[in-house]
């Protein structure tokens, strides 16, 4: 079976009814990135961080994956499918998909605040516990913090996600504008030869000059199309 890799970005839980970052009205129109996006951010306002990660792990609850998400999820059958998705929802794993790289974290996990990427802290709420407060604690008695990655933090999972592209026969990019490095620039590291595809419904700079299939659609519409040319 051919290896397909799918990069996802927030555009791919947009008809899902969950915000994009940078379309009009986008969560970053909403807040300002660097109070609630950032390290600093949470040093200098652990509450209202908490409280914005609540909000949006809270709103899980309420949506489901879409079309798109399911379209994915059955690929499986025809291809080893590895999803890298530089979203923290958890919609891929809910429409089935068993194989998914989270670059930018998890909103349904929490860490340590002292150690983020400390693997002993981390761990997945219970829906139940979606309300985080200041002074509940990670096991090493920090500050429980949500497990994504904020802007100017590593990003530990990329090398994994460059060996995958490597590999790919096939390289899908899903929903997202490719303005945050460095899954941006997962795109260089697929073979020569390997088949390009880009699904978006507006037009999107890939920064680069090797030949991609664009299917100038949303996601669930362009998933579909995508089958449609991918499977004989
Ligand atoms: N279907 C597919 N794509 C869509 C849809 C849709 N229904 N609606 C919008 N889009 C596209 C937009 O045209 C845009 O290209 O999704 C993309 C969303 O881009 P961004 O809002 O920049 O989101 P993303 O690229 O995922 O942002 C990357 O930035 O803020 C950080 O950590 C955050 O992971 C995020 C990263």
């Amino acid at each position: 079976m051919k290896n397909l890799v799918i990069l996802t970005g927030a555009g791919m839980s947009a008809e899902s009814g969950i915000s994009t970052f940078r379309d009009a009205g986008g969560l970053w129109d909403q807040y300002p990135v660097e109070q609630v996006a950032t390290p600093e951010g949470y040093q200098r306002n652990p509450t209202l961080v908490t409280n914005f990660y609540n909000e949006r792990r809270k709103q899980l609850l309420t949506v489901r994956p879409n079309r798109g998400h399911e379209l994915l999820a059955t690929l499986e059958r025809q291809f080893h499918v590895t999803i890298i998705t530089q979203n923290v929802d958890n919609l891929h794993e809910r429409a089935g998909s068993t194989h998914v790289v989270h670059l930018h974290g998890e909103l349904t996990k929490v860490c340590s605040s002292r150690d983020p990427n400390d693997p002993r802290y981390i761990r997945e709420l219970k829906p139940e516990e979606y309300e985080v407060k200041i002074g509940d604690l990670a096991g090493d008695g920090s500050q429980l913090r949500p497990f994504i990655v904020w802007f100017g933090e590593a990003v530990p999972q990329i090398d994994i996600a460059i060996g995958y592209v490597e590999q790919a026969d096939i390289l899908v990019i899903i929903g997202t504008s490719l303005n945050v490095y460095p899954a941006a620039s997962l795109l260089h590291y697929a073979p020569r030869q390997a088949e390009v595809y880009l699904i978006d419904p507006k037009p999107v700079d890939a920064h680069t000059s090797r030949p991609i299939q664009v299917i100038q659609k949303g996601a669930s519409e362009g998933v579909a199309e995508l089958i449609e040319r991918m499977v004989p």
